[in-house]
């Protein structure tokens, strides 16, 4: 995506948030519309803000779960979203463990499809929300360096920031054990495993969590003292610039790549993010279903 493309939909985005902070909440913008969430992995945060977005638009929710679905009785994904298509959503968002699934979805369904995350494939809506949140934190998004930190190969969140933040001229830095570091800078990123020397040049330090299930374990084993060295703790903050904020996706693992005291001190931006979130998902769902 171009930088002005990206910067209309964050555009779009800031003025939903504009109009749920001044109580003027519901819009008509989808209304008599369908929104189907298909997550096929777990989800707390992305799949109730999608939801909250739709709602928030005046779409009506369809809601698949999993656990409680035909699944248990054998039937395949491709069938699960041909069934929920089958329903007249005007809109799927899909969340799955396999990299290229909501492409596939689009294919199978011909619906517009949005990705909510897919194996470590990307997770553009929360990249927006990001940029989103630095943007109104900083007043704007050019010449901020950020540093990303810690299970970089695995994320997918770190794979859709660094599609967008370069674009949007954020200067980004890899940081993390190199067992977790892509094997090349890729899109042109920098990289390091010197966290401390890395945290007095930073504007805003992103913390990501250890994805075992995305295939971290092997990387760092038990007692190789990963959370040591990666970790954003009380000492580090103290390194950081005086405006340097503390960025996170959740879920958090608190005492593992984050302490308690940073994840709740001021400088952390991470429920600014959630709650930006959905203000994000109102703009994606919005043009994903044509609104006018
Ligand atoms: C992330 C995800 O699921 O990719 N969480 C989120 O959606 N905000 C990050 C993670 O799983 O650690």
């Amino acid at each position: 995506m171009a930088a002005e493309d990206l910067e209309a939909l964050i555009d779009d985005a800031d003025f939903q948030l504009k109009r749920i902070d001044g109580g003027e909440v519901d819009s008509d913008l989808l209304r008599g519309r369908a929104v189907a969430t298909l997550f096929f992995e777990p989800s707390t945060r992305t799949r109730i803000s999608f939801e909250r977005a739709a709602t928030l638009l005046g779409a009506h929710v369809m809601t698949f779960d999993p656990g409680n679905s035909s699944m248990s009785k054998g039937e395949s994904t491709r069938d699960t979203v041909l069934t929920l298509a089958a329903m007249g959503p005007d809109v799927l968002v899909v969340r799955h463990r396999s990299v290229g699934l909501p492409a596939f979805a689009a294919r199978w369904s011909s619906l517009p499809v949005v990705n909510a995350g897919d194996g470590r494939g990307e997770h553009p809506t929360q990249a927006l929300a990001d940029a989103l949140t630095l943007r109104r934190h900083f007043g704007g998004l050019s010449g901020l360096r950020m540093g990303i930190v810690g299970d970089v190969a695995n994320s997918r969140v770190a794979r859709s920031l660094l599609w967008a933040l370069p674009t949007l001229g954020v200067e980004v830095t890899l940081i993390g054990p190199s067992g977790l570091l892509p094997d090349r800078g890729p899109w042109g990123a920098q990289a390091t495993s010197d966290f401390d020397s890395a945290l007095p040049e930073l504007d805003a330090v992103y913390m990501l969590r250890m994805q075992a299930e995305r295939g971290s374990g092997s990387a760092v084993p038990p007692g190789s003292g990963y959370a040591k060295r990666f970790s954003m703790d009380e000492r580090r903050m103290g390194i950081l610039g005086p405006d340097a904020v503390i960025m996170h996706p959740g879920p958090i693992n608190r005492g593992v790549e984050i302490s308690s005291v940073v994840a709740d001190s001021p400088r952390s931006l991470i429920l600014r993010q959630v709650g930006n979130g959905v203000a994000v998902r109102m703009a994606v769902l919005a043009r994903a279903a044509g609104a006018p």
